[in-house]
């Protein structure tokens, strides 16, 4: 039998005992969810935005921003008559800063409408609205009969189905395994089933260390059957890629250049950085001739990057419309990005 076509018949006897799998999942769930803001009193603002929120974002990061981001915009009126500056500031350190520029505008339209709309293809028009979103917030609020397929769910079904193929990446697993989730999806407690599936995913079924004496469902598990969980979902290795970039701390009259990113920027709309060597058109070893103030070492998605900050004297002549002029008093008011903000106040502590 090849890997395939036992993944297939797992697949297909696991939907066959689809109301049983059900049961055991949702009676986990309400014994063992854990509680969150967004569970308690839930609404459909609640919802959308910590579904926005955690796009990409884990659930301990996203605790604080959620409790001040609804005691400061209660509601989709209040959001959608807030300034775009005091929504990004808002957003602050949590990234992906188009996420909050989405919302946003989410936000007007939802207000602009009679009604919010409740299947999950009008809420995909919607900005920033993909497809585990709409699966999400439809599901949770109207009970839409769609499953939330995300990295945590198809850890679950390949595991599930001991499926053994190499996914390119997780946007194509969760496609390819979309048609099961939706299988499986219990019609009259949506909602209920995927908050249940993402919730055994983070605390049940992890990546590192699954708890399969814990789990609701292993006596539907094929990988646990064959005494290898760990195995799957398999991935295609990221190819990861090292980058070098020289930042530049500029410094003049008790002001500090920024550069400001396009608004329409996914990563960092509107986000203050310190500038790069290229910013300011400067080559690498042009830039690298101030003082080294820091090297500091992230990651992002498959790039490991180190950053050099150095000094470097104030540029003259007229200044490109994204780089700006910031009073060192006036940091704490505009929009920094997380990382930046931490090593602006390192150097300027320790000068
Ligand atoms: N991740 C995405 N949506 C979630 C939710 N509603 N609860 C917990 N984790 C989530």
């Amino acid at each position: 039998m090849t890997r395939k076509t036992s993944a297939t018949q797992n697949a297909a006897a696991l939907n066959a005992r689809r109301a049983e799998f059900s049961a055991a999942l949702l009676e986990w769930y309400q014994r063992h969810a854990r509680v969150l803001p967004w569970r308690e009193n839930p609404s459909l603002y609640k919802t959308v935005v910590s579904e926005f929120m955690l796009q990409q974002t884990q659930v301990k990061t996203v605790l604080p921003y959620f409790a001040r981001w609804q005691a400061e915009l209660p509601s989709f009126a209040a959001l959608a008559a807030a300034s775009e500056a005091r929504v990004l500031k808002l957003w602050e350190g949590l990234g992906y800063y188009s996420r909050a520029r989405n919302l946003h505008r989410l936000a007007q339209a939802v207000t602009a409408r009679p009604a919010p709309p409740q299947t999950p293809e009008e809420w995909r028009e919607l900005p920033g609205v993909g497809p585990y979103t709409a699966a999400a917030i439809t599901s949770i609020t109207f009970g839409a009969p769609v499953a939330c397929v995300d990295g945590n769910v198809v850890r679950i079904l390949a595991r599930l189905t001991a499926d053994a193929t190499e996914f390119r990446d997780s946007s194509s697993a969760a496609k390819a395994l979309t048609s099961l989730a939706d299988n499986l999806v219990t019609a009259d407690r949506a909602g209920d089933h995927n908050q249940a599936m993402m919730e055994l995913g983070a605390t049940v079924c992890t990546r590192q260390n699954p708890a399969c004496l814990m789990c609701p469902v292993r006596h539907f598990c094929a990988a646990t059957k064959q005494g290898e969980p760990h195995a799957f979902p398999r991935l295609a290795p990221k190819q990861i890629e090292h980058r070098s970039v020289t930042r530049l701390w500029c410094q003049r009259d008790g002001a500090l250049l920024l550069h400001r990113a396009a608004a329409e920027a996914r990563r960092l709309a509107l986000q203050h950085e310190l500038p790069s060597a290229a910013h300011l058109g400067l080559t690498e070893v042009t830039a690298a001739k101030g003082t080294l103030l820091a090297t500091k070492k992230r990651g992002i998605t498959r790039y490991r990057i180190t950053e050099s900050i150095y000094t470097c004297a104030a540029p003259r002549g007229k200044l490109a419309d994204e780089l700006v002029w910031v009073p060192l008093p006036e940091l704490s008011s505009i929009t920094l990005s997380g990382p930046h903000r931490r090593w602006i106040s390192e150097i300027i502590e320790r000068a």
